[in-house]
Formats: structure tokens, C-alpha cells, sequence
């Protein structure tokens, strides 16, 4: 039996209460599809400023009645105080998933970035401790690496950040790691990875990669490649993810107050990734026969990415289960069927 098949089996003889913030977004409703069908009971807190009311709907219809009965949903916002406190109130395990994403959004943005992912990240860590809850696990970023040259990333060395996002990210695991030597409160941090997968919103300005250009490709439209395609990134499929999060938050008390990397292990460039969504949009019948159109290089970004994952690995028994390719096999049927129901 993998960590991870023996974490599930224990939450589910021992079901447990979870906080989810930022549930309407990607991983959110991942996770709390994932909960729900362990029968744990979920709070969900989110304020729609990038979330759907139609992923939850989504996941009502992948549950049985009896576990989406399980899940109550506060709409409100991490800026306030008060509303974290009232969402982790009873709360065993907090993942908080709620952030703006995107580097692009927090260069033009970077006021409201810093308000939703250093003042609400900071209301949430504080809520937590004084709930005293069993753990609690954030979405740190890789993007904490900045302008660190070597390849793989390796925790504990770190760069300059490259954005205002990347400062946000940062500064989260400044406050984790001092709410452990001050208050005792000791957290993890997921370092995630370009992660990809079902509910990812292909919409918006600040879409991710692999969304944007599914949908670009379903739809018939031009597909930018921001630089030569020769940029590179350790994509994590959501699945992965959503392990590392149910790790983290069981974690034994020598794991925490610690930052992993969840990703692969791997590099793919942006050249080989279109080529590999092109393929698995073909077997489904999708036509894709344009070609990419190649820009400058996009502000911000760094060129190329690729995690260690040996501590996560070891540390808290991470084992992957899906590669890339297996990962955009998944995701296909679901942007192909979202985009036919949007349209
Ligand atoms: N997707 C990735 O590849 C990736 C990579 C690194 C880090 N992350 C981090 O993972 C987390 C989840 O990202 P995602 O990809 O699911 O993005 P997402 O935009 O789909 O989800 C974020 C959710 O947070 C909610 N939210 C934002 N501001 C809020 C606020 N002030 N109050 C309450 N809710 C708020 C949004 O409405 C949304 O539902 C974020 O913290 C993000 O920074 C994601």
C-alpha cells in the first residue's frame, strides 16, 4: 500500500473536517471533489473573484447526494478577517488554495494581488492557529525561485523573485515559517509546479499554458507561443496535487513547518507541449493542423523550470501517478465537453 492509499483509507474509517479555500477555483474543486469521495465534510470558502459557481456544480454531479450533504460553502472573502474565522471554525485540516494567480495579473495589477495573497493569506494563518487546528497546508509557489539558475530546483535554494506575484508567494512562507518560531504554529507549504488539469479555466487574460491553448485549438483559434517554445516547465497533472495536499495535511508534526515541490521531476518545452496537446486532441477527433505562432518573450517569466522532488518524496511519501502525457490524455475529453457546453 502506497502513503497515499493508506492516508485515504484511514480518513475514510476516521472521516475528518476540512477548510477549503479558494474551492470555486481549479484546485479547490479538485480537492474538494477528491474529499467529498472520501466522506470527509468540507467547508468551502471562496468569493468568486477567478472561481465558478459551475465548478462546484460540477462536482455536486460527480458525488453521491449523501457526500455533497457533506459540504457547506461560505461565500466571502479572505481580505476579511472574520470571514476566515468563521470558515475554520470546527476545522481539523485547512488547505488554502485561495490567491490571484498569475504573474501577468500582479504586474498590472499588484495592489489587489498583495491585498488577496499576503493580507488574506496572513487572516487565514492567523484564524488557523488561534482554531488551533490540526494542520495546515498553503499553495506556496515555484515561482519563489526567481532567478535561481540551477536546474532542478532544489528547496532551500532560492532566488530573487522575478514579479510581484513571486513576492506575494514568498512572503507566505516568510509568515509560516515565523508563525513556527513565534506561535509554535507549524505549517506546509506546496511549492506547486505548473499544475494542469480538469476545471482549469481556459478563459480570461491570465489563463494558464495548457488551458489557453486546448481551448485555442478546440475552438480553431491562433495559438501564441510567448519566445521560441524552447522555455521549459516541470508540469504537474492535478491529480498529483491533489495527493501532495491529503499528504501534507496528515503529515506527522517532524514534516511540518517545511516548503515541498510538487511537480513531476520533469522538463517539457512549450515546442514538445503543443505537439503532445495537438496529438491528444486528434485521437479525440478534434482537427489541429494550424501552427503555432511564435511573440516575444513574456515579462516575468522564467525560462526554464524543473523541480527535485525527492523531499516531497521522501518526507511525506509522494508518488506520483501520472506523467504529463497521461495527464493531457485526461484533460482533453474534459476542455472538448466544457467548451461544446459553454458554446
Ligand atoms: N495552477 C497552478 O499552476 C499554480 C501554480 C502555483 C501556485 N498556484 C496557487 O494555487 C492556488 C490555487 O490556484 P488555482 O490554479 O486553483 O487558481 P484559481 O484562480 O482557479 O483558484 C483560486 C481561487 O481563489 C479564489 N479567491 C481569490 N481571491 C480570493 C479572496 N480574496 N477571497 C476568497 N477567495 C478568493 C478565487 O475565486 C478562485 O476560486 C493559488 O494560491 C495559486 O497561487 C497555482
Amino acid at each position: 500500500m502506497t502513503s497515499y492509499e493508506n492516508v485515504k483509507q484511514q480518513l475514510t474509517d476516521s472521516p475528518k473536517t476540512w477548510l477549503v479555500t479558494g474551492v470555486a477555483g481549479f484546485i479547490g474543486s479538485n480537492l474538494l471533489e477528491t474529499l467529498l469521495k472520501l466522506n470527509q465534510k468540507v467547508v468551502g470558502l471562496d468569493n468568486f473573484a477567478t472561481g465558478h459557481q459551475y465548478n462546484l456544480d460540477e462536482v455536486q454531479g460527480l458525488v453521491a447526494s449523501e457526500q455533497w450533504q457533506n459540504f457547506s460553502f461560505i461565500e466571502g472573502d479572505i481580505r476579511d478577517y472574520e470571514t476566515c474565522q468563521k470558515a475554520v471554525s470546527g476545522a481539523d485540516y485547512v488547505l488554502h488554495q485561495a490567491a490571484l494567480g498569475s504573474v501577468p495579473r500582479s504586474i498590472a495589477d499588484p495592489i489587489t494581488t498583495n491585498a488577496a495573497n499576503i493580507t488574506g493569506f496572513l487572516n487565514m494563518l492567523q484564524a488557523a492557529k488561534e482554531e488551533q487546528v490540526k494542520s495546515f497546508t498553503y499553495a506556496a509557489s515555484s515561482s519563489t525561485y526567481g532567478d535561481h539558475p540551477a536546474l532542478p530546483k532544489v528547496e532551500e535554494n532560492i532566488g530573487n523573485p522575478l514579479s510581484p506575484y513571486a513576492v506575494t508567494k514568498y512572503v507566505n512562507e516568510l509568515y509560516a515559517s515565523v508563525y513556527a518560531r513565534t506561535y509554535d504554529f507549524k505549517t506546509i507549504g506546496l511549492r506547486y509546479f505548473n499544475v494542469f488539469g480538469k476545471r482549469q479555466d481556459p478563459n480570461g487574460a491570465y489563463a494558464a499554458v495548457i488551458p489557453k491553448w486546448t481551448s485555442s485549438m478546440i475552438e480553431g483559434e491562433d495559438v501564441f507561443v510567448n519566445g521560441d517554445g524552447e522555455t521549459s516547465r516541470d508540469f504537474c497533472y492535478i491529480d498529483n496535487t491533489v495527493q501532495m495536499n491529503i499528504l501534507a495535511a496528515t503529515a506527522p508534526d517532524e514534516a511540518k513547518d517545511e516548503v515541498y515541490n510538487v511537480a513531476l521531476g520533469d522538463r517539457t518545452t512549450l515546442n514538445d507541449l503543443y505537439v503532445s496537446i495537438q496529438k491528444a486532441l486528434a485521437e479525440n477527433d478534434v482537427d489541429v493542423s494550424k501552427e503555432p505562432i511564435y511573440r516575444d518573450f513574456r515579462a516575468g517569466d522564467v525560462r526554464h523550470s524543473q523541480a527535485d522532488t525527492s523531499k516531497a518524496k521522501t518526507k511525506l511519501g509522494y508518488a506520483p501517478e501520472y506523467r504529463i502525457l497521461e495527464g493531457i490524455s485526461e484533460a482533453m475529453p474534459w476542455y472538448i465537453e466544457f467548451l461544446s457546453s459553454k458554446s
